[in-house]
């Protein structure tokens, strides 16, 4: 049976599309999972605990300080579930969980749970049009939630618009990919660098360069998802359910690289590093001088981190680098990977301008150490490239 042994967490939040979940449950009973309900105290209004204590032959869960066993009823829960998937997810509750706000049971679940969750949204079309839905909406889809969007259509409000439950069957095939492909890189220990660094000039400038991170971020995002646990070094400040460690400049990432990379099986080298920092940092701001119409900045080379790395890489370990070119990208790239000593080179052509650098799309081509399967992708979302780089480099 599809989904034979894994366990799923369903929370139910108050809306009138909690009658449609009954369904969702019947699918994956049926489909061998064990399902266990947690519901809002308003889902009450909507649901009631014996239809689903009936179809899911399992104890329904709604108070917070209900009798456990001797752990919160939240970390028990949160523990031993594969899967959260919240449907319907009401305007209400969508805001509690982007902020971090645990006042009932669900809340405090999601909150404590570090493994996939899929939202599934319901509610009136103005509520999700909404600009602070849309942000809350938009925060949790960055943090690695899986957002499976309204549908358009009638409304129980009598309001036509976006706003009903997807269909129960898009909610449970979503289910099934997630948990089917969960386990990929399961025991796998992988870093990413993300973001471009930062060289200080003096206390309120840097020297830097215009990369955003989303390429290093989906990568980092894709791996969790696939099991994996992750460690994202980025100079940007960003919220994930794994461990992020945030740099600024080269020296400080080839710092935490040297500590971390021993007791890891992969490191994805997404970030820019800047390739010269400044020799003598001010300590104070740099004033304009009036007799001076030019000033001179010494830089001084810093650290090449992957070939640094790549000194200490044993056998068994896998290191990836970035290539960014403006021509000649092939060639440039594989000598880059020699150089370095790298597995797999991801080369990009950052002279075209609607892909690369701050876009949600880019083209890459991916070279193999014996260069025997050079790959290059179509234009796509980075998200997209992400798994597609994953799966092949961690293909048997
Ligand atoms: N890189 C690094 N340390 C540096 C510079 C770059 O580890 N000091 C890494 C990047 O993270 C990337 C790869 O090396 O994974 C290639 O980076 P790129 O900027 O394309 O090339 P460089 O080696 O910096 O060479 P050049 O700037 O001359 O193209």
């Amino acid at each position: 049976m599809l989904l034979s042994g894994k366990k799923i967490l369903l929370g139910i939040t108050g809306g009138i599309a909690a009658y449609k979940i009954c369904d969702l449950i019947r699918k994956y009973i049926k489909s061998g999972a064990d399902v266990k309900v947690v519901l809002t105290p308003n889902a009450l209004n909507f649901v009631t605990e014996t239809t689903l204590k009936a179809l899911t032959r399992n104890q329904v869960f709604i108070h917070q300080f209900e009798e456990f066993d001797w752990k919160p009823g939240h970390i028990n829960l949160s523990d031993e579930a594969d899967l959260f998937v919240i449907a319907p997810a009401s305007a209400n509750s969508i805001g509690k969980i982007a902020n971090g706000i645990c006042d009932n049971l669900l809340t405090s679940l999601v909150t404590a749970f570090n493994k996939p969750v899929i939202l599934a949204p319901a509610m009136n079309s103005k509520m999700w049009q909404n600009k602070f839905v849309q942000k809350n909406i938009a925060k949790l889809a960055n943090s690695g939630f899986f957002i499976i969007e309204p549908e358009e259509g009638e409304l129980a409000c009598g309001y036509e618009g976006q706003g009903r439950l997807a269909d129960t069957e898009k909610i449970f095939k979503k289910t099934c990919e997630i948990l089917q492909k969960q386990n990929f890189l399961k025991g796998k220990k992988i870093i990413v660098t993300a973001g471009g660094t930062k060289e200080p000039i003096d206390p309120v400038r840097f020297i830097g360069n215009r990369s955003s991170g989303k390429m290093g971020f989906a990568i980092a995002d894709a791996a969790y998802k696939y099991g994996a646990k992750v460690c994202l070094i980025t100079t940007i400040e960003v919220c994930k359910p794994y461990e992020t460690i945030k740099i600024d400049t080269a020296q400080e990432l080839l710092s935490v690289l040297t500590q971390k990379f021993p007791e890891s099986d992969a490191l994805i080298m997404s970030a820019a590093v800047a390739d010269y920092r400044v020799k003598e940092i001010c300590d104070n701001k740099i004033k304009k001088d009036k007799n001076e119409d030019e000033i001179n900045i010494q830089l001084v080379k810093n650290p090449d981190i992957l070939k640094e790395i790549s000194k200490i890489k044993t056998s068994s370990q896998l290191v990836v680098g970035f290539c960014a070119e403006t021509e000649n990208l092939i060639e440039n790239a594989v000598s880059k990977m020699e150089n370095k000593n790298l597995d797999f080179i991801v080369a990009n052509d950052v002279s075209q301008k609607e892909i690369g650098f701050e876009s949600d799309y880019n083209i890459v081509t991916i070279i193999d150490r014996q260069k025997s399967d050079i790959q290059t992708t179509s234009k796509m979302l980075k998200t997209e490239i992400a798994d597609l780089l994953l799966k092949r480099i961690f293909s048997p």
